[in-house]
């Protein structure tokens, strides 16, 4: 049976990806994935403002020792060697995972300046990365930022990055756009080589007790997928870049749903975090199963059978379906069918 799938312009063995998580910080967990039947791996994020506050401090620090500050002296500033980079670590992780690994291994920055993140991006590509995700978690609250001006921004980081690294880009899009179709197609324009459908936003919740915000991260679900596959079955056929779906994919399922809207590949995350990385193989022998008694021998086969391209009414996937939908619901009081 042949589950390979072209992803970022790398043939790949089959399309489950574990998407960034703290699983790929550990060698062992990657291997582990890797065994369990992981066709690639994203790595954890290296964060903005990890590096940013980094580099202040160290900045900080010697301006400490230059004025030769008191408490210094007493230990209250760490010694230099504390400063040990995030980013040499995140250089030194990526090597370690290329060193351990047969399957490719993306690196992810997450950030929404274009700040150093070139430089960024470089010594990543030279460390030996096989493509780059670009993950721009950013929330548009101000009310005097317009909708074009937070697309400009992904597209500034997109091309000032596309200047000077060769690797595949992927970008994790937000689902928040006015025209996600659109925004793709212009990352395909701007050299992305591939979306990833969609960065998940944690949102804060308020403890009513304290009266403060807290914050909130629960796996997720899979009625979550449902927005991925919508989006990814209007844009197959009608793009070239790469469609990974991320974001509540817990079973083979879900998986296979996501597949035969047009996915190239499924990111795996809350499911991986909370059934451990053994589960990976479970969800790719369902896909295997099903692939068996459905009678398809590649996944090509049938990836698209259920896109918008595809299917009679495609309508069913923007305005017709939520008609629908609302007028199936039949209500008795206190039951919701
Ligand atoms: C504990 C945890 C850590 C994560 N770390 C990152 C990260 O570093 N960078 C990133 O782009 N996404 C990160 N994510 C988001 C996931 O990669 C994924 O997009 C999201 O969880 C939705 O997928 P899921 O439903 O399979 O969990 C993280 C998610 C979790 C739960």
């Amino acid at each position: 049976m042949d589950l390979t799938t072209k992803y970022l312009g790398m043939e790949i063995k089959n399309p489950l990806v574990p998407s960034a998580s703290p699983l790929s910080r550990s060698i062992d967990m990657a291997r582990e994935l890797e065994d369990a039947g992981a066709s690639a791996i994203i790595m954890w994020s290296l964060f903005e403002e990890a590096i940013t506050a980094e580099s202040e401090s160290m900045v900080r620090f010697l301006h400490h020792q230059e004025i030769g500050f008191a408490e210094a002296d007493d230990g209250f500033l760490p010694a230099y060697e504390d400063f040990a980079g995030g980013m040499e670590r995140y250089l030194d992780n990526l090597r370690r995972l290329k060193e351990t690994l047969d399957i490719p291994v993306i690196a992810s920055l997450n950030g929404v300046t274009p700040g150093g993140w070139i430089e960024h991006g470089k010594e990543l590509e030279q460390a030996g990365a096989d493509a780059l995700e670009l993950n721009v978690y950013y929330v548009a609250g101000d009310i005097n930022q317009s909708g074009s001006e937070v697309e400009e921004r992904y597209l500034t980081l997109l091309t000032s990055l596309r200047q000077h690294i060769k690797i595949p880009i992927n970008m994790k899009l937000s689902p928040s756009f006015s025209s996600v179709s659109h925004m793709v197609s212009r990352l395909e324009t701007a050299g992305a080589s591939g979306v990833a459908l969609f960065n998940r936003f944690y949102q804060p919740d308020i403890n009513i007790e304290s009266m403060r915000l807290q914050p909130s991260l629960h796996p997720s679900t899979s009625a979550e997928a449902l927005l991925a596959m919508r989006w990814i079955a209007l844009l197959y056929g009608r793009t070239n870049i790469s469609l990974g779906a991320t974001g509540g994919v817990h079973t083979s399922e879900d998986a296979i749903k996501l597949l035969l809207a047009g996915a190239d590949v499924v990111h795996l995350c809350s499911a991986l975090l909370t059934r451990g990385t053994g589960y990976l193989k479970q969800i790719l022998d369902g896909v295997a199963d099903w692939m068996e008694e459905q009678g398809f021998e590649s996944v090509n086969e049938f990836r698209g059978r259920v896109s918008a391209l595809s299917i009679p009414n495609p309508a069913e996937f923007e305005r017709a379906n939520y008609v629908n939908v609302l007028d199936s619901y039949s209500f008795s009081p206190g039951v919701m069918v």
